[in-house]
């Protein structure tokens, strides 16, 4: 692995460590200890998920050679201002998988993807008490080297195949804390206006999309994010939608 020549190094992600050969989801176990009281930056990792999940309750494929990494978080903000922090860690992610030679380009909200196959996700899930935030389990899964299951061989890809050289599993994970633990600094500390022109720079281009806005579906080219993050789309007539919610398709890279 060929990394550039940066050392970044966590300072606060990572400062308690839970190392699993295998869990349901470290999802599940962070926001587990999140609620037993476990600290900021805390993170458990896991070699292997059998119940690994992804956004709207879909599985995540996570055989051993992946990074599977849930964080517990206990940022000072607001309940409503945690989705953003999903663009915040994709920045963070994309930048680190960078750093190994891989052309990694984001997809809103959570994806990383390379070739427009998908090598990465993000799940960020909120526990609060009377409308007041306790805590944010921030869950990444990297397809980082092996072979990808059936399901997902065609529509995934590894962090190995994307660089074109194996990958030294914990020197990538080291490198991946370092880079999100900078840009959820950046977001808690400067707000989303820090993050909309980074993810926009770094996000895939040309995509067409499919999308349900207010219900009812719309194709469209992916234009940028909004001033709150939410996704912009442009129809065939010029006209451009915000996307606040919901799920984005990308159909073809064709705009
Ligand atoms: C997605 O693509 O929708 C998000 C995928 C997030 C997967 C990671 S792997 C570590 C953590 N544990 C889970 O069960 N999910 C997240």
């Amino acid at each position: 692995m060929t990394f550039e020549a940066l050392h970044l190094k966590a300072r606060w992600l990572g400062c308690q460590r839970i190392d699993l050969e295998a869990c349901g989801s470290t999802n599940d176990e962070a926001a587990r200890m999140a609620r037993a009281g476990a600290k900021h930056g805390t993170i458990v990792i896991a070699e292997q998920q059998t119940a690994g999940r992804g956004r709207d309750g879909r599985v995540w494929q996570s055989p051993e050679g992946g990074v599977y990494m849930s964080a517990v978080l206990r940022p000072p903000m607001a309940v409503i201002d945690v989705p953003p922090m999903t663009l915040a860690i994709g920045i963070g992610l994309c930048e680190a998988v960078r750093t190994t030679g891989a052309p990694a380009v984001l997809k809103w909200p959570n994806d990383l993807l390379v070739s427009d196959r998908k090598l990465a996700g993000v799940l960020v899930e909120a526990q609060s008490q009377g409308g007041k935030l306790e805590a944010v389990v921030v869950g990444i899964g990297v397809n980082i080297n092996g072979e990808l299951p059936p399901a997902v061989a065609e529509t995934g890809i590894t962090l190995a195949e994307a660089a074109g050289t194996t990958i030294d599993r914990s020197e990538f994970l080291e490198r991946m804390l370092a880079h999100v633990e900078r840009w959820i600094d950046r977001y808690v500390s400067v707000g989303i206006e820090a993050i909309i022109p980074a993810w926009q720079d770094r996000m895939a281009v040309g995509l067409t999309a499919r999308a349900t806005v207010d219900g009812a579906p719309l194709i469209g080219c992916v234009a940028g994010l909004d001033s709150d993050g939410s996704l912009l789309l442009r129809d065939e007539d010029g006209n451009v939608h915000r996307v606040r919610s919901g799920d984005v398709e990308v159909l073809r890279p064709a705009c």
